[in-house]
């Protein structure tokens, strides 16, 4: 059987999972993460869950088609709301609005657990994601980009700390990125151009706009 690459999206969410960490992929869809991870030996198990029924049935093509049965959990579930606390240590949430991933960390109590981590990646409203992580105790300890057919996309990996650490509202913008390397400069010129666009119509932008202008110098 041929093993498949993930795309840069997927892979750079993969390099975040700590080796051997029980995992939870949220919005597995496809499952092709969690199927890579244990056909790449990084983790031995999974639950791969989704909200809909037709994701997890492809998610299940794909666990059937790797013979990873016995590996890997299909799970129908809103968010977090059917996975229990000891069962995993690292969860991923990828390819969902920011907003809705702050709606499912904040519908779970046990995400406030310091030795879990959670890989997150915002399509939109990455900023309405920083945010709420900061006003509920969570920190991003590390944080990547890359572009992947055209578009650009961060990841984050975060976790509860239980400590309220204040933080300027560009940071909700440029998070942990490293503005010195070429993934985040691509990144953040990318959230630019989006800025100045809604800029037009909302003034206050403009301050955050010169500060990340200030940082990719
Ligand atoms: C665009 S796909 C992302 C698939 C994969 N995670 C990725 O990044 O390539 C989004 C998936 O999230 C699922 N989803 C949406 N809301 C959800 C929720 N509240 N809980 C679990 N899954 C959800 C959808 O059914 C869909 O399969």
């Amino acid at each position: 059987m041929r093993l498949f690459s993930l795309d840069n999206r997927l892979s750079m969410c993969a390099s975040f999972v700590r080796e051997n960490a029980s995992l939870a992929d949220i919005g597995t869809d496809h499952a092709y993460l969690p199927v890579w991870l244990v056909l790449n030996n990084k983790i031995k198990s999974a639950l791969a869950c989704d909200i809909n029924e037709g994701p997890l049935s492809s998610g299940r093509e794909t666990v059937e088609k790797y013979d990873l049965c016995d590996n890997i959990e299909l799970r129908l579930s809103d968010g977090l709301a059917q996975v229990k606390k000891d069962e995993v240590d690292d969860v991923v949430i990828a390819g969902m609005g920011g907003e809705l991933i702050a709606r499912i960390l904040s519908s779970c109590e046990w995400v406030k657990s310091e030795d879990k981590h959670f890989i997150l990646q915002p399509m939109t409203k990455c900023e309405v994601l920083i945010k709420w992580l900061y006003d509920n105790g969570f920190e991003i300890v590390s944080q990547d980009a890359c572009e992947c057919d055209t578009k650009h996309y961060t990841v984050m990996m975060c976790r509860y700390t239980g400590e309220h650490i204040t933080v300027d509202e560009s940071f909700y913008y440029i998070g942990k990125l490293d503005p010195k390397s070429d993934s985040a400069k691509a990144y953040l010129t990318h959230v630019l151009s989006h800025l100045n666009k809604r800029a037009m119509g909302d003034k206050s932008l403009l301050s955050i706009i010169e500060k990340i202008n200030g940082e990719l110098l």
